[in-house]
Protein backbone atom coordinates (compact mmCIF):
# COMPACT_ATOMS: atom_id res chain seq x y z
CA UNK A 1 0.00 0.00 0.00
CA UNK A 2 2.72 2.48 0.56
CA UNK A 3 4.60 3.84 -2.41
CA UNK A 4 8.59 4.63 -1.16
CA UNK A 5 8.76 7.27 -3.83
CA UNK A 6 5.77 9.79 -2.60
CA UNK A 7 6.91 12.53 -0.66
CA UNK A 8 6.06 11.65 2.76
CA UNK A 9 2.56 12.64 3.87
CA UNK A 10 3.81 14.38 6.84
CA UNK A 11 5.79 16.77 4.89
CA UNK A 12 2.85 18.91 4.79
CA UNK A 13 2.31 22.03 6.45
CA UNK A 14 -0.31 22.65 8.81
CA UNK A 15 -0.51 26.17 7.44
CA UNK A 16 -2.18 26.44 4.49
CA UNK A 17 0.24 29.26 3.28
CA UNK A 18 3.10 26.65 2.63
CA UNK A 19 0.71 23.97 0.86
CA UNK A 20 0.13 24.30 -3.07
CA UNK A 21 -3.96 24.12 -3.40
CA UNK A 22 -5.13 24.29 -7.19
CA UNK A 23 -8.70 24.21 -8.30
CA UNK A 24 -7.64 20.15 -9.07
CA UNK A 25 -9.36 18.80 -5.88
CA UNK A 26 -9.01 14.83 -5.72
CA UNK A 27 -10.67 14.70 -2.63
CA UNK A 28 -14.32 16.31 -3.32
CA UNK A 29 -16.50 13.41 -1.81
CA UNK A 30 -14.36 14.03 1.93
CA UNK A 31 -14.43 18.07 1.22
CA UNK A 32 -18.17 18.60 0.49
CA UNK A 33 -19.03 16.83 3.43
CA UNK A 34 -16.40 18.28 5.93
CA UNK A 35 -17.33 21.84 4.59
CA UNK A 36 -21.27 21.14 5.28
CA UNK A 37 -20.47 20.38 8.67
CA UNK A 38 -17.95 23.25 8.76
CA UNK A 39 -21.20 25.42 7.74
CA UNK A 40 -23.55 24.16 9.95
CA UNK A 41 -21.26 25.09 12.87
CA UNK A 42 -20.77 28.99 11.38
CA UNK A 43 -24.83 29.21 10.76
CA UNK A 44 -25.08 28.52 14.24
CA UNK A 45 -22.53 31.09 15.18
CA UNK A 46 -19.84 28.86 16.37
CA UNK A 47 -16.66 29.97 14.13
CA UNK A 48 -14.19 28.54 16.44
CA UNK A 49 -15.62 24.70 16.20
CA UNK A 50 -15.95 24.92 12.39
CA UNK A 51 -12.10 26.17 11.73
CA UNK A 52 -11.29 22.86 12.41
CA UNK A 53 -13.42 21.48 9.53
CA UNK A 54 -12.74 23.89 7.31
CA UNK A 55 -9.07 23.08 8.00
CA UNK A 56 -9.22 19.27 7.75
CA UNK A 57 -10.77 19.84 4.34
CA UNK A 58 -8.11 22.20 2.98
CA UNK A 59 -5.22 19.43 3.83
CA UNK A 60 -7.20 17.37 1.47
CA UNK A 61 -8.12 19.95 -1.11
CA UNK A 62 -3.98 19.72 -0.92
CA UNK A 63 -2.95 15.95 -2.00
CA UNK A 64 -1.75 15.19 -5.06
CA UNK A 65 -4.45 12.45 -5.56
CA UNK A 66 -7.36 11.06 -4.07
CA UNK A 67 -7.13 9.29 -0.48
CA UNK A 68 -7.77 5.44 -0.74
CA UNK A 69 -7.78 4.12 2.60
CA UNK A 70 -8.15 5.47 5.74
CA UNK A 71 -4.58 4.80 6.92
CA UNK A 72 -3.20 7.64 4.78
CA UNK A 73 -4.78 10.37 6.82
CA UNK A 74 -3.30 8.94 9.77
CA UNK A 75 -0.15 11.80 9.25
CA UNK A 76 -1.67 14.24 7.68
CA UNK A 77 -2.03 17.69 9.71
CA UNK A 78 -5.57 19.03 11.14
CA UNK A 79 -6.96 16.19 10.66
CA UNK A 80 -8.80 15.55 13.90
CA UNK A 81 -10.74 12.59 15.26
CA UNK A 82 -13.87 13.84 14.42
CA UNK A 83 -12.95 14.63 10.78
CA UNK A 84 -11.35 10.93 10.46
CA UNK A 85 -14.41 9.63 11.53
CA UNK A 86 -15.81 11.35 8.94
CA UNK A 87 -14.06 10.04 6.00
CA UNK A 88 -14.06 6.48 7.44
CA UNK A 89 -17.88 6.61 7.43
CA UNK A 90 -17.63 7.73 3.56
CA UNK A 91 -15.25 5.03 2.88
CA UNK A 92 -17.46 2.19 4.44
CA UNK A 93 -20.77 3.93 3.07
CA UNK A 94 -20.14 6.29 0.48
CA UNK A 95 -21.94 8.98 2.29
CA UNK A 96 -21.68 10.43 5.86
CA UNK A 97 -25.21 10.03 8.24
CA UNK A 98 -23.93 13.30 10.21
CA UNK A 99 -23.84 15.11 7.27
CA UNK A 100 -27.11 13.91 5.43
CA UNK A 101 -28.77 14.41 8.68
CA UNK A 102 -27.34 18.22 8.52
CA UNK A 103 -28.66 18.71 4.74
CA UNK A 104 -32.08 17.79 5.47
CA UNK A 105 -32.34 19.51 8.73
CA UNK A 106 -35.19 22.16 8.28
CA UNK A 107 -32.95 24.76 10.41
CA UNK A 108 -29.65 24.22 8.36
CA UNK A 109 -31.75 24.25 5.03
CA UNK A 110 -33.42 27.72 6.13
CA UNK A 111 -30.72 29.15 7.49
CA UNK A 112 -28.43 28.44 4.30
CA UNK A 113 -31.25 29.86 1.85
CA UNK A 114 -31.48 33.08 4.16
CA UNK A 115 -27.91 33.77 3.89
CA UNK A 116 -27.91 33.54 0.62
CA UNK A 117 -29.39 36.61 -0.06
CA UNK A 118 -27.23 39.69 -0.09
CA UNK A 119 -26.56 41.45 3.14
CA UNK A 120 -28.02 38.23 5.13
CA UNK A 121 -25.88 37.33 7.94
CA UNK A 122 -26.40 34.02 10.29
CA UNK A 123 -28.07 37.06 12.89
CA UNK A 124 -30.68 37.89 10.65
CA UNK A 125 -31.00 34.48 9.16
CA UNK A 126 -31.68 32.81 12.53
CA UNK A 127 -33.60 36.26 13.75
CA UNK A 128 -35.97 35.18 10.72
CA UNK A 129 -35.97 31.36 11.33
CA UNK A 130 -36.65 31.63 15.19
CA UNK A 131 -39.78 34.21 14.31
CA UNK A 132 -40.80 30.58 12.18
CA UNK A 133 -40.24 31.87 8.82
CA UNK A 134 -39.05 29.60 6.41
CA UNK A 135 -39.56 30.65 3.25
CA UNK A 136 -38.77 33.96 1.26
CA UNK A 137 -42.83 34.19 0.50
CA UNK A 138 -42.97 34.60 4.51
CA UNK A 139 -40.00 37.19 5.09
CA UNK A 140 -41.49 39.11 2.68
CA UNK A 141 -45.05 38.95 3.74
CA UNK A 142 -44.16 39.50 7.22
CA UNK A 143 -45.13 42.83 8.86
CA UNK A 144 -42.36 42.70 11.61
CA UNK A 145 -39.38 41.87 8.82
CA UNK A 146 -37.54 45.38 8.41
CA UNK A 147 -35.54 44.95 4.96
CA UNK A 148 -32.32 47.27 5.05
CA UNK A 149 -31.48 48.92 1.92
CA UNK A 150 -29.03 45.85 1.12
CA UNK A 151 -31.45 42.97 1.93
CA UNK A 152 -33.56 44.92 -0.52
CA UNK A 153 -31.58 44.47 -3.32
CA UNK A 154 -30.58 40.86 -2.40
CA UNK A 155 -34.42 39.89 -2.94
CA UNK A 156 -35.14 42.34 -6.07
CA UNK A 157 -32.16 40.61 -8.02
CA UNK A 158 -32.14 37.43 -5.78
CA UNK A 159 -32.45 35.21 -9.10
CA UNK A 160 -29.86 36.85 -11.36
CA UNK A 161 -27.35 37.10 -8.43
CA UNK A 162 -27.40 33.50 -6.87
CA UNK A 163 -26.53 32.49 -10.45
CA UNK A 164 -22.99 31.59 -10.60
CA UNK A 165 -20.88 34.23 -12.55
CA UNK A 166 -19.17 32.83 -15.46
CA UNK A 167 -15.26 33.38 -15.94
CA UNK A 168 -16.20 35.15 -19.62
CA UNK A 169 -19.04 37.21 -17.47
CA UNK A 170 -15.91 38.24 -15.64
CA UNK A 171 -14.09 39.39 -18.77
CA UNK A 172 -16.99 41.59 -19.67
CA UNK A 173 -17.33 43.04 -16.72
CA UNK A 174 -13.47 43.76 -16.75
CA UNK A 175 -13.24 46.03 -19.62
CA UNK A 176 -16.81 47.92 -18.16
CA UNK A 177 -15.01 48.92 -15.05
CA UNK A 178 -11.63 49.21 -16.95
CA UNK A 179 -13.68 51.70 -19.51
CA UNK A 180 -14.81 53.76 -16.37
CA UNK A 181 -11.67 53.54 -15.10
CA UNK A 182 -9.38 54.65 -17.50
CA UNK A 183 -11.84 57.39 -18.43
CA UNK A 184 -11.26 58.93 -14.90
CA UNK A 185 -8.05 58.92 -14.52
CA UNK A 186 -5.84 57.60 -17.79
CA UNK A 187 -3.01 56.34 -15.62
CA UNK A 188 -4.86 54.28 -13.30
CA UNK A 189 -5.03 50.38 -13.82
CA UNK A 190 -7.73 47.27 -13.23
CA UNK A 191 -6.99 43.99 -12.01
CA UNK A 192 -9.34 40.66 -11.32
CA UNK A 193 -8.83 39.34 -8.14
CA UNK A 194 -10.41 36.94 -5.52
CA UNK A 195 -11.69 33.99 -7.32
CA UNK A 196 -11.30 34.62 -10.60
CA UNK A 197 -7.52 35.56 -10.17
CA UNK A 198 -7.07 31.75 -8.05
CA UNK A 199 -8.46 30.29 -11.70
CA UNK A 200 -11.72 29.83 -10.35
CA UNK A 201 -14.30 28.82 -13.49
CA UNK A 202 -17.04 30.52 -11.25
CA UNK A 203 -17.77 33.14 -8.43
CA UNK A 204 -20.92 34.94 -6.81
CA UNK A 205 -18.86 38.00 -7.36
CA UNK A 206 -16.23 39.28 -9.48
CA UNK A 207 -13.98 41.58 -7.70
CA UNK A 208 -11.66 43.94 -9.14
CA UNK A 209 -8.77 46.23 -7.44
CA UNK A 210 -7.76 49.79 -8.78
CA UNK A 211 -4.12 51.30 -8.55
CA UNK A 212 -4.30 54.52 -9.13
CA UNK A 213 -0.28 55.51 -9.37
CA UNK A 214 -1.03 59.06 -7.45
CA UNK A 215 -1.50 59.53 -3.55
CA UNK A 216 -5.04 60.50 -2.62
CA UNK A 217 -6.77 59.14 -5.84
CA UNK A 218 -8.31 56.45 -4.08
CA UNK A 219 -11.64 57.85 -2.83
CA UNK A 220 -12.10 60.05 -6.03
CA UNK A 221 -11.84 57.90 -8.75
CA UNK A 222 -14.46 54.92 -7.08
CA UNK A 223 -17.05 58.25 -6.79
CA UNK A 224 -16.33 59.21 -10.17
CA UNK A 225 -16.54 55.19 -11.62
CA UNK A 226 -19.64 54.53 -9.84
CA UNK A 227 -20.95 57.74 -11.20
CA UNK A 228 -20.23 57.12 -14.53
CA UNK A 229 -21.61 53.42 -14.50
CA UNK A 230 -24.95 55.26 -13.21
CA UNK A 231 -24.78 57.89 -16.19
CA UNK A 232 -24.54 54.58 -18.77
CA UNK A 233 -27.67 52.99 -16.67
CA UNK A 234 -25.89 49.96 -15.55
CA UNK A 235 -26.04 50.94 -11.97
CA UNK A 236 -28.61 48.83 -9.93
CA UNK A 237 -26.86 48.95 -6.36
CA UNK A 238 -24.03 51.01 -4.67
CA UNK A 239 -22.63 51.03 -1.47
CA UNK A 240 -19.60 53.12 -1.18
CA UNK A 241 -17.33 53.12 1.80
CA UNK A 242 -14.89 55.64 2.34
CA UNK A 243 -11.31 55.03 3.32
CA UNK A 244 -10.50 55.07 6.60
CA UNK A 245 -7.03 54.29 6.30
CA UNK A 246 -4.39 54.88 8.62
CA UNK A 247 -0.50 54.89 7.57
CA UNK A 248 0.41 54.67 10.83
CA UNK A 249 -2.08 52.07 12.00
CA UNK A 250 -0.93 48.61 13.36
CA UNK A 251 -2.45 45.52 11.35
CA UNK A 252 -5.72 44.06 13.07
CA UNK A 253 -5.80 41.12 15.21
CA UNK A 254 -9.65 40.48 14.41
CA UNK A 255 -9.49 38.38 10.94
CA UNK A 256 -13.38 39.12 10.46
CA UNK A 257 -12.75 43.16 10.59
CA UNK A 258 -13.17 44.57 7.36
CA UNK A 259 -10.64 46.39 5.82
CA UNK A 260 -10.07 49.95 5.76
CA UNK A 261 -9.85 50.94 1.96
CA UNK A 262 -11.98 53.07 -0.06
CA UNK A 263 -14.77 50.33 -1.62
CA UNK A 264 -17.51 49.62 -3.00
CA UNK A 265 -20.15 46.88 -3.32
CA UNK A 266 -22.33 47.03 -6.44
CA UNK A 267 -25.25 45.37 -8.48
CA UNK A 268 -24.21 46.14 -12.04
CA UNK A 269 -26.40 45.46 -15.11
CA UNK A 270 -24.34 43.33 -17.91
CA UNK A 271 -25.44 42.85 -21.38
CA UNK A 272 -26.33 39.18 -22.36
CA UNK A 273 -24.66 37.88 -25.76
CA UNK A 274 -28.05 36.47 -26.96
CA UNK A 275 -31.44 37.05 -25.35
CA UNK A 276 -31.65 34.20 -23.55
CA UNK A 277 -34.01 35.02 -20.87
CA UNK A 278 -37.46 34.14 -21.34
CA UNK A 279 -38.72 37.22 -20.16
CA UNK A 280 -38.44 39.53 -23.26
CA UNK A 281 -36.91 43.11 -23.67
CA UNK A 282 -34.68 42.21 -21.00
CA UNK A 283 -31.24 41.50 -22.25
CA UNK A 284 -29.28 41.65 -19.21
CA UNK A 285 -28.76 40.29 -15.99
CA UNK A 286 -27.84 41.65 -12.68
CA UNK A 287 -24.59 40.97 -11.30
CA UNK A 288 -22.17 41.32 -8.18
CA UNK A 289 -19.13 43.48 -8.65
CA UNK A 290 -16.58 44.26 -5.59
CA UNK A 291 -13.77 47.36 -6.08
CA UNK A 292 -11.29 48.23 -3.93
CA UNK A 293 -8.67 51.15 -4.62
CA UNK A 294 -5.62 51.15 -1.72
CA UNK A 295 -3.51 53.77 -2.11
CA UNK A 296 -0.54 53.31 -4.23
CA UNK A 297 2.50 52.24 -1.26
CA UNK A 298 -0.16 49.55 0.33
CA UNK A 299 -1.56 48.02 -3.12
CA UNK A 300 0.49 44.42 -3.10
CA UNK A 301 -0.96 43.80 0.74
CA UNK A 302 -4.40 44.82 -0.95
CA UNK A 303 -4.04 42.57 -3.63
CA UNK A 304 -2.65 39.78 -1.72
CA UNK A 305 -5.57 40.30 0.83
CA UNK A 306 -8.51 40.47 -1.65
CA UNK A 307 -6.78 37.26 -4.05
CA UNK A 308 -7.94 34.99 -0.82
CA UNK A 309 -8.92 32.04 -0.26
CA UNK A 310 -10.44 32.89 3.05
CA UNK A 311 -8.76 30.07 4.51
CA UNK A 312 -5.40 30.63 3.04
CA UNK A 313 -5.42 34.70 4.21
CA UNK A 314 -6.18 33.52 8.07
CA UNK A 315 -3.08 30.87 7.49
CA UNK A 316 -0.89 33.75 6.31
CA UNK A 317 -1.89 36.05 9.36
CA UNK A 318 -1.54 33.12 11.96
CA UNK A 319 1.64 31.93 10.34
CA UNK A 320 3.12 35.50 10.48
CA UNK A 321 1.96 35.52 14.52
CA UNK A 322 3.21 32.75 15.32
CA UNK A 323 6.14 31.34 13.41
CA UNK A 324 7.35 35.07 12.68
CA UNK A 325 6.61 37.46 15.35
CA UNK A 326 5.10 39.69 12.45
CA UNK A 327 1.83 40.86 12.41
CA UNK A 328 -0.26 41.12 8.96
CA UNK A 329 -3.39 42.48 7.35
CA UNK A 330 -4.82 43.55 4.37
CA UNK A 331 -2.96 46.70 4.97
CA UNK A 332 1.01 46.19 5.91
CA UNK A 333 3.04 44.09 7.52
CA UNK A 334 4.45 44.66 11.14
CA UNK A 335 7.43 43.63 12.59
CA UNK A 336 7.01 43.50 16.26
CA UNK A 337 10.85 42.75 17.16
CA UNK A 338 12.12 45.72 15.66
CA UNK A 339 8.64 47.91 15.57
CA UNK A 340 8.71 48.87 12.11
CA UNK A 341 6.26 48.10 9.02
CA UNK A 342 7.59 46.28 6.02
CA UNK A 343 7.11 48.04 2.96
CA UNK A 344 6.31 45.46 -0.50
CA UNK A 345 6.09 46.55 -4.23
CA UNK A 346 5.06 43.19 -5.12
CA UNK A 347 3.16 40.11 -3.16
CA UNK A 348 6.71 38.24 -3.53
CA UNK A 349 8.38 40.49 -1.24
CA UNK A 350 5.72 39.72 1.17
CA UNK A 351 6.52 36.62 1.46
CA UNK A 352 9.83 36.83 1.28
CA UNK A 353 9.96 38.90 4.52
CA UNK A 354 7.53 36.17 6.20
CA UNK A 355 10.62 33.72 4.60
CA UNK A 356 7.98 31.70 2.96
CA UNK A 357 8.21 30.30 -0.40
CA UNK A 358 5.76 32.42 -2.81
CA UNK A 359 2.54 30.69 -3.98
CA UNK A 360 1.23 31.84 -6.90
CA UNK A 361 -2.45 32.86 -6.83
CA UNK A 362 -3.74 29.61 -8.62
CA UNK A 363 -2.39 27.47 -5.46
CA UNK A 364 -4.16 29.75 -3.55
CA UNK A 365 -7.57 27.75 -3.31
CA UNK A 366 -6.83 26.19 0.57
N1 LIG B 1 -12.15 40.43 1.22
C1 LIG B 1 -11.65 41.28 2.13
N2 LIG B 1 -12.41 42.32 2.59
C2 LIG B 1 -13.67 42.49 2.13
C3 LIG B 1 -14.21 41.60 1.20
C4 LIG B 1 -13.42 40.56 0.75
O1 LIG B 1 -10.50 41.16 2.52
N3 LIG B 1 -14.40 43.50 2.61
C5 LIG B 1 -11.32 39.33 0.75
C6 LIG B 1 -11.76 37.98 1.28
O2 LIG B 1 -11.07 37.67 2.47
C7 LIG B 1 -11.39 37.05 0.17
C8 LIG B 1 -11.36 37.92 -1.09
O3 LIG B 1 -11.43 39.27 -0.64
O4 LIG B 1 -10.10 36.55 0.40
C9 LIG B 1 -12.46 37.60 -2.04
O5 LIG B 1 -13.70 37.59 -1.38
P1 LIG B 1 -15.02 36.96 -1.98
O6 LIG B 1 -15.40 37.67 -3.22
O7 LIG B 1 -16.03 36.94 -0.89
O8 LIG B 1 -14.64 35.43 -2.26
P2 LIG B 1 -13.98 34.70 -3.50
O9 LIG B 1 -12.78 33.99 -2.97
O10 LIG B 1 -13.75 35.67 -4.61
O11 LIG B 1 -15.05 33.62 -3.89
P3 LIG B 1 -16.34 33.81 -4.83
O12 LIG B 1 -15.98 33.16 -6.12
O13 LIG B 1 -17.45 33.11 -4.12
O14 LIG B 1 -16.61 35.27 -4.99
MN1 LIG C 1 -3.71 16.89 -9.57
MN1 LIG D 1 -15.32 36.95 -5.24
MN1 LIG E 1 -16.17 39.81 -3.26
Amino acid sequence: RTNPSAKPESALSPYACQRRTTMDNHNKIFTDALEVLAENLELGGNQGPSLAFRRAASVLKSLPAALRHLQETQHLPCLGEHSRAIIEEIFEYGSSSRVEEILNDERYRTMKLFSSVFGVGPKTSESWFCRGLRSFEQVLSEPSVRLNRMQTAGFLFYEDISKPVSRTEASALKIIVEEAVISVNPSATVSITGGFRRGKEFGHDVDFIIKTPEAGQEDVILTAVIERFKSQNILLYSDFQESTFDLRQLPTHCFEAMDHYSKCFLIIKLKREQETDARAGRDWRAVRVDLVAPPLERFAYALLGWTGSTLFERDLRRFARLERGKLLDNHTLYDKATNTFLPANTEEDIFAHLGLEYIEPWQRNA
